[in-house]
């Protein structure tokens, strides 16, 4: 399909068909397709300063407002911001920066990293070695060494906490070995799966039990999606680094980027030069790209968009829940503007429903519905297909209604 034209949560297609974007294309347009005012900034930014680096010494203008806006929106803890080109490179940098911190607290050994089944962390070697979907593996074997993946906190599969689960995984493999964990505080592109309310707050004690720092993967949690500026504080827990990408540019350009709490960002600054944090890209803090992000903040604060975000959610959650009676949906669940629908085979059993999902997505794409799926698969770690939904955080009562009323006669049609 091509798609030529967007306008807040509408696409629209190369033959004219208009379509609801239900994913905010990959979870990340979240202040709408169509928003002029992301290109005048961009324009207006290339016309005074193409580049300048962000290496030692140097930076730009752009690059500062947003560090600063985004540390007056992200959790209280943090305090330094480096910048990157999208989620996988700012989870790569999350990880060297564990790695890096414990080897300045003079605890060279603590390396591993521990991550969690049906997380999706990114592309790039490491990134895709903490990704816990065999899928993004099998073809790319072996994956990196030192990476380790536990269960999550997923109720419909798994009841108890997940907590446990992290802590027999530090304990066994030793704490003094074990650099950081890194957790989507609510899994996206997994199967949107959020947690027990005690999860976050057990894994922050836990990480603090063994002096593992904490990587949140905000990179669809971040910027408005769960009815928060970040999801975390749901929980009230704050996280040691936050990697983010999607929506601090709503996707008008690529930016990404790691903040880091006041301790992490400390050992960086007062690092001797022998120690120094040898990590950087040509387009970090891209002044095009940084001023777009403020421009796109901007737009958040102005028009309300976190707590629209929330407000539509709860909509949202609400009339999906009602998909529940149709024969093949097991389970509906949801935080802001992210909602899973998984499809089983047999509701008693929970057995998973296997390649169902894609048919879903193609008639509902015959109604004017984008969106996509979490294949199911079925072993140890089994997952029915998963309709995923992560509309532009401008998404009207209208439209959300209209999602799921195309849902539900898609999930008839094929079921
Ligand atoms: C939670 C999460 N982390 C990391 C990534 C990787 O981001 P990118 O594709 O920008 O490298 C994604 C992308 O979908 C993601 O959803």
């Amino acid at each position: 399909m091509v798609f030529v034209e967007g306008h807040g949560a509408v696409l629209r297609d190369a033959d004219g068909r208009e379509y609801l974007d239900g994913l905010a294309s990959l979870w990340n347009v979240n202040v709408g397709h169509g928003r002029a005012e992301l290109a005048d900034a961009a324009a207006a930014q290339m016309r005074t300063l193409a580049y300048a680096s962000a290496y030692t010494g140097y930076t730009n203008a752009p690059a500062v407002r947003l560090a600063e806006r985004l540390l007056r929106v992200a959790y209280a803890n943090l305090s330094g911001v480096y910048f990157t080109t999208g989620g996988a490179e700012s989870n790569e940098t999350a990880f060297k920066l564990a790695r890096y911190f414990w080897r300045r607290q003079g605890r060279p050994g603590k390396t591993k990293i521990i991550s969690r089944i049906h997380g999706y962390h990114g592309l790039t070697l490491a990134a895709m070695s903490a990704t816990g979907m065999p899928s993004f593996h099998a073809m790319f074997q072996p994956v990196v060494p030192g990476f380790t993946h536990v269960v999550p906190s997923y109720p419909y599969r798994y009841p108890g906490s997940g907590a446990a689960a992290l802590e027999e995984a530090i304990t066994r493999e030793g704490p003094d070995t074990v650099a950081a964990f890194i957790a989507e505080p609510v899994i996206g592109a997994g199967g949107v799966i959020p947690p027990t309310p005690d999860y976050f707050p057990a894994v922050r004690k836990i990480c603090d039990r063994y002096d593992v720092l904490f990587i949140a993967d905000e990179i669809i949690t971040g910027f408005g999606r769960t009815g928060r500026w970040f999801a975390l504080d749901h929980w009230g827990v704050q996280p040691d680094l936050v990697s983010f990408a999607k929506g601090v540019t709503s996707a008008y350009l690529p930016l990404g980027g790691v903040m880091v709490s006041r301790r992490i960002h400390e050992s960086i600054m007062q690092a001797p030069a022998s120690e120094r944090f040898m990590h950087a890209a040509t387009y970090s803090g891209h002044p095009t790209c940084c001023a777009v992000g403020v421009a796109n903040l901007d737009i958040f604060e102005r028009e309300g968009l976190v707590e629209r975000a929330a407000a539509m959610g709860a909509r949202l959650l609400q009339k999906a829940q009602s998909l529940r009676q149709l024969p093949g949906v097991g389970d509906v669940r949801g935080l802001g503007l992210m909602c899973g629908i998984e499809l089983v085979a047999d509701k008693a059993t929970k057995a998973p429903a296997l390649q169902v999902g894609g048919k879903v997505v193609g008639e509902a794409r015959r109604r004017g519905l984008i969106t996509r799926i979490r294949t199911g698969q079925g072993g140890d770690h089994p997952i029915g297909d998963t309709i995923c939904l992560a509309p532009p955080l401008v998404i009207t009562e209208t439209q959300v209604d209209r999602m799921i009323e195309i849902l539900r006669e898609s999930i008839a049609a094929v079921t």
